[in-house]
């Protein structure tokens, strides 16, 4: 491929946005509040930054550093880096978990869009029962698939653009506004009375709260790691291939998961809170939490949102910056698979005859074509959206959409999150310390030699030993224990 013309990030400003835009989502304000909850609060939440630290954030920068060196989609990029070997393999991988993952992900994203509209009508404002209405919502297939399909449709449109357009732009507005609006309900949480329950379920280690959950909550923590920092399934391998020369690749890993992290210590941190305050039953409120699941932000939230004066308007914001914060990652996820169409695949066509210079002996002359940016979405797209409707299907109470005994929906959260993205990590880590010429591992880090090489011989040990062994014994542990 023309490694010149490839399109790179504008700004530094740019770079972080984009990649911290693709951490920062629902992995970080849906999904992690939810895990915790159900893992019994804070002894979850210890093993989760323990992972973000061990694992996350070095295999960030492994991908970071194949990335850049690779200058490709993740198949491409481990087909360039080593020549004749099998390893693209790790990239098809890669490219099916991040479509896995759409197949759930479009689906809440969808949710968020509804309670924006339904902020904007001031329904929200009129609810009485906040739990009725998400659970009508999961009943509801055809309005789900409906938000699900306007959802996909607007990420579509954004990455067909490609990189700097929409990705960039998008990014840079959200996340600062985001910031500063989980700031002020943070500060309404943990002030109304009975808060404090919320921060010490979320912060004080208890071990009967988390005994029913066990061992599994190191597989829950290690998936919520990986999956809040999109790390392990080549989505921060395909930005970093359009990272500049002059990006400096550890301190954009050590910004952009500080900002995922503290999302979600923050979304924790208005959540639980509110959630305690706010119940109409606190004596059973551990519990609640425990089976609460996907839900809890969808009503713990709203409930908040209700206790501000001007309350419509918050909530209106506040949605809208879920949305987008939503966007920014389906639109990496979404990269990961169009990266992969337009320079991966080719059609065979016939040419026309006007552009034929010489004439054909046997039959026409035929021609090699990229497929264009726009065609790639439409058709991953449509995969997309087939699979979503699957996933709405399954969330009813009622149906019979189970695999292994978990509605479809759970089951894709389940495989990539929990599966597929550590295991990602492992084949990353693996190639990464192991394959990869040191010396371009070190040009990487250094940007050529231009800024110093600090730790180098430690982060080359935690890329050989520690994550891929850890990843590995954290897993299996959690899986049979
Ligand atoms: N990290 C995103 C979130 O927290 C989800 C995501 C996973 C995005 C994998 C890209 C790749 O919402």
């Amino acid at each position: 491929m023309d490694q010149k013309a490839r399109v790179t990030f504008g700004t530094k400003l740019g770079i972080i946005a984009a990649t911290a835009g693709s951490a920062v989502g629902l992995g970080n304000i849906w999904r992690f509040p939810s895990q915790a909850a159900q893992d019994g609060g804070a002894i979850f939440v210890f093993v989760y930054l323990a992972c973000v630290a061990f694992f996350g954030i070095p295999i960030v920068l492994a991908e970071f550093i194949l990335g850049r060196a690779g200058k490709a989609n993740s198949a491409g990029t481990y087909r360039n880096l080593a020549p004749g070997k099998k390893f693209h393999y790790f990239g098809y991988f890669a490219i099916l978990a991040a479509f896995l993952i759409m197949g759930f992900y479009m689906v809440v994203s969808g949710w968020t869009l509804e309670y924006l509209v339904l902020s904007i009508t001031g329904e929200l404002g009129r609810t009485q029962d906040f739990s009725a209405l998400f659970a009508n919502l999961r009943n509801n297939p055809t309005a789900q698939i409906t938000w699900m399909v306007i959802f996909t449709a607007a990420t579509a449109g954004i990455v067909a653009f490609g990189v700097k357009k929409g990705i960039e732009l998008a990014s840079k507005l959200m996340m600062p506004l985001l910031l500063l609006v989980m700031l002020i309900l943070c500060a309404r949480a943990v002030t109304l009375p009975g808060a404090n329950e919320g921060l010490v379920y979320l912060f004080a280690p208890n071990l009967e709260n988390a005994s029913s959950a066990g061992m599994r909550i190191l597989t829950d923590a290690l998936g919520q790691s990986f999956f809040s920092l999109s790390v392990g399934m080549g989505c921060l391998m395909t930005y970093a291939s359009y990272f500049g020369k002059d990006v400096r690749l550890v301190k954009t890993a050590g910004t952009m998961a500080s900002l995922d992290t503290s999302v979600a210590i923050l979304a924790g941190a208005i959540i639980f809170p509110a959630a305690f305050a706010l119940t109409t039953d606190p004596g059973s409120m551990v519990e609640t939490l425990k089976t609460g699941g996907p839900g809890l932000v969808f009503i713990a939230i709203p409930q908040l949102l209700q206790s501000l004066p001007a309350a419509q308007i918050w909530s209106v914001f506040f949605f809208l910056l879920l949305v987008l914060a939503s966007l920014t990652s389906t639109i990496s996820l979404l990269e990961v698979i169009t990266a992969f169409v337009h320079e991966e695949v080719r059609v065979t066509l016939p040419k026309p005859i006007r552009f034929q210079k010489t004439k054909p002996e046997n039959g026409v002359l035929h021609q090699e074509y990229r497929i264009a940016r726009p065609f790639a979405v439409s058709v991953i797209s449509i995969g997309i959206i087939v699979l979503g409707i699957f996933c709405s299907y399954s969330l009813g109470d009622h149906s019979a959409l189970k695999v292994f005994g978990m509605s479809f929906f759970d089951f894709l959260d389940f495989v990539t999150a929990k599966l597929m993205m550590p295991i990602g990590g492992i084949f990353i880590s693996l190639f990464a310390g192991w394959y990869l010429d040191k010396k371009i591992l070190a040009a990487e880090l250094s940007n050529e030699g231009t800024i110093p090489l600090r730790f180098f011989k430690t982060y080359s040990f935690i890329l050989r030993f520690i994550a891929p062994l850890g990843i590995a014994v954290v897993l299996v542990v959690g899986l049979v224990g």
